[in-house]
């Protein structure tokens, strides 16, 4: 039996969304009781348990049975404590093996212990790998969603601007559709324990190469606006994200400035038999949403 968590958020949606595709049989762990019958009403063939990973006495019927389990959480919301008190639950209840879902930043000089981020996703990685469970972590880059008007850190889509403070960086932004397809592949594999993957799209784009793309797709012109990091965090105000997040995410910009150059790793997509999108694919794809 597998067991996924974060199915409701932003990639966990997408990943369970290919393990119904793929028609897979999954347990899904998820806290609101009123989004749980919405998930088992629209997705019969999945098992809807209501449980929280920051309460371990709330878990025991979601981990029983299980053998491997994919942990996603929030990337804030406690997001260390989150998944280090799910770690203590799957050792009292039996689980064997946890494949955590992590972050890396594509950045050849990014400094990982700098940005809170990806710093928590290596001290939930230390604690997992003490637990004495199996593991597996994946590391994912920048998400190609991110870029989508509704993710709020992308573009302006009433302005058709990519606003943002990181200069001519490179980014190696992935699709969470093929990180969905590894996550498939990955559950069901042998001999994955003990093992790192990381995981990039197929090129490494500056943001002015992002919007020329992105006019390409939509035929609409888009345009890359350098602002300051001041600027962005007025901006990000504006748009109503609460203060902790505008520091995160200020925090993120400043390593991406101070970072111009991106890895490109698709070993993980051929690892596991996925083709990697490119950008032009992701923004053909979803050309509507960046134009409405
Ligand atoms: N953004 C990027 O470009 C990027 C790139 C690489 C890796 N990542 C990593 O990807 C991961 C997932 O990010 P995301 O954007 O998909 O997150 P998200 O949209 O915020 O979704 C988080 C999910 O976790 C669930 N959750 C949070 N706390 C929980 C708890 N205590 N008990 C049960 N479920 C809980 C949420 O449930 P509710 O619906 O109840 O809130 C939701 O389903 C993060 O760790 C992030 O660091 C992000």
């Amino acid at each position: 039996m597998f067991l996924l968590t974060g199915v409701t958020g932003a990639a966990g949606s997408i990943v369970l969304r290919e393990f119904v595709k793929q028609q897979v049989p999954v347990r899904v762990l998820v806290r609101d009781p009123a989004k749980a019958v919405q998930l088992a009403a629209a997705e019969p063939t999945i098992e809807v348990v209501v449980g929280d990973m920051l309460h371990a006495d709330t878990l025991g019927p979601a981990m029983e049975g299980v053998d491997r389990a994919l942990m996603i959480s929030s990337p804030r919301d406690r997001m260390v404590e989150t998944q280090c008190r799910f770690i203590d639950a799957a050792k009292q209840f039996g689980v064997r093996h946890i494949v955590k879902f992590g972050g890396k930043e594509s950045g050849t000089t990014f400094d990982l212990t700098a940005f809170r981020g990806t710093r928590w996703h290596l001290e939930i990685e230390a604690y997992l790998e003490a637990s004495g469970l199996e593991w597996t972590h994946l590391h994912p880059s920048q998400f190609m969603q991110m870029y989508l008007p509704e993710a709020l850190t992308g573009v302006d889509s009433a302005r058709h601007a990519l606003v943002m403070p990181i200069g001519a960086s490179r980014l190696a932004p992935v699709d969470i559709q093929d990180i969905a397809e590894v996550c498939v592949a990955m559950m069901r594999a042998e001999g994955i324990e003990g093992q790192a993957f990381d995981m990039t799209g197929p090129e490494a784009l500056t943001s002015t190469e992002i919007v020329e793309q992105l006019s390409a797709a939509t035929g609409t012109t888009f345009t890359y606006e350098l602002v300051t990091r001041r600027r962005k965090r007025e901006l990000h105000a504006e748009q109503g994200l609460p203060g902790p997040v505008i520091d995160l995410l200020d925090e993120l910009y400043a390593g991406r400035a101070g970072s111009p150059e991106a890895h490109i790793d698709v070993s993980t997509h051929e690892r596991f038999g996925v083709t990697p999108t490119t950008f032009a694919e992701f923004a053909r794809r979803n050309a509507p949403a960046f134009t409405a």
